[in-house]
């Protein structure tokens, strides 16, 4: 099976991991401070708080808001399920706003109608890699005086306007699970040019505990310490890290690699009548950490079961949210309320795309979905 998402790890990376089993230091120590310091200079922003999961950032990033219970925070239903699992562990409420159909990214239009007086926050994804309206949507943010945290699990590499992605919101989380733009086998982090907001997430990355000395190696001065913040322990290791800071180092070849497979499908499959292809706006270079098709006039779920028996291991990204019973039986919202994304998530199927794919298996893609529309 050809998967959809798959690491690439060369011989750099394994090295850079040995080197760290073999020192002082297997968590907490100098490559995480080195790999922060990397997403930093990558992305612009001041501060990078690197832990185990973006699902832990995005939790700490939630909690550094520090917003009232009940808060209503404007979002998307199209992504994983970790993006809303945060508002709803940090008792606040996910209002869902529509997308668009090209991106599959929260509308800024609808953003605007679902804004109430319990409004304090919107939370959008940059769905694929593919960045969200993000000047359109920080207006609306600071128009109405509300935070802006930016789901960027799969854009770490996408850039917006000719800046790349990191220095847009007030925070934005990246994930680095294998089939993301770069690995740590695990990992994630949260950025942000806000020294308060960085300060916060900081402490809640291990335990909410202040200790003298900087916030990775202790300095050894004194045993006191205080709690402050009721943190967890999301800490990333040094091994992991010195995997991510080899894996920056080929970040851009990654994603020049994954714009090269994305033109190679948008030429060779432009002329199959039954599918709708991916768009890349303006101003947009695409991270395509997914690549996905509209399909029309099939049934999708036939073409998918057709292509994994081909041994394409093809996906579906996203099965909307307030579909899932935890969000039925806690948050009820009625399903066409959502009319976009229903239908884009009818008709949605990616394909295999990730740096490591060889022209074979590209071709064996395409020629699979050719000898469909065949059929
Ligand atoms: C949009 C989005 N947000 C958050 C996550 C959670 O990432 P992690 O697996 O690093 O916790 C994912 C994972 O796939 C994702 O796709």
């Amino acid at each position: 099976m050809i998967p959809y998402g798959h690491q690439l790890i060369e011989k750099e990376d394994i090295e850079a991991v040995i080197g760290v089993l073999t020192s002082d230091w297997l968590t907490t120590g100098p490559y995480i401070e080195k790999f922060e310091k990397s997403l930093c200079e990558y992305t612009g922003a001041h501060h990078a708080i690197a832990v185990n999961s973006a699902t832990s950032a995005l939790d700490i990033a939630v909690q550094a808001l520090e917003l009232p219970p009940g808060s209503e925070v404007i979002s998307t239903a199209f992504t994983f399920a970790a993006t809303n699992n945060a508002l709803l562990y940090n008792g606040l409420k996910p209002v869902f706003a529509d997308i668009l159909e090209d991106t599959r990214n929260i509308d800024p239009q609808e953003i605007r109608r679902k804004i109430t007086p319990s409004t304090r926050a919107i939370m959008v994804v940059d769905y694929a890699g593919h960045p969200c309206d993000l000047n359109e949507i920080r207006e609306i943010a600071d128009e109405h005086d509300l935070y802006l945290i930016e789901d960027a699990a799969h854009a770490l590499g996408s850039t917006y306007n000719g800046k790349k992605i990191g220095t847009f919101s007030d925070i934005t989380i990246f994930s680095f699970h294998p089939v993301k733009p770069i690995t740590t086998g695990e990992g994630g982090a949260a950025l942000t040019k806000n020294s308060d907001l960085a300060d916060k997430m900081y402490l809640l990355r291990s335990h909410g505990v202040v200790k003298p000395g900087n916030h990775t190696i202790d300095t050894g001065q004194s045993w006191q310490y205080d709690m402050t913040h009721l943190g967890r322990n999301y800490r990333l290791t040094d091994i992991q890290a010195a995997l991510g800071l080899s894996q920056m180092k080929k970040l851009d070849l990654f994603i020049r690699k994954r714009n090269e497979l994305a033109d190679q499908y948008q030429k060779e499959l432009s002329e199959v009548p039954f599918i709708q292809l991916p768009q890349t706006r303006k101003g947009i270079i695409h991270g395509w950490h997914l690549y996905t098709l509209l399909v029309h006039d099939i049934d999708r779920n036939r073409f998918f079961a057709y292509m994994r028996e081909k041994g394409i291991g093809v996906n579906v990204h996203y099965i909307p949210t307030y579909r899932f019973s935890y969000y039925l039986n806690h948050l009820p919202q009625k399903f066409m309320d959502y009319p976009v994304t229903e239908d884009v998530f009818s008709r949605i199927i990616t394909l295999p795309l990730h740096p490591g794919m060889s022209k074979t298996d590209t071709n064996k893609v395409i020629d699979s979905v050719i000898t469909y529309n065949q059929k």
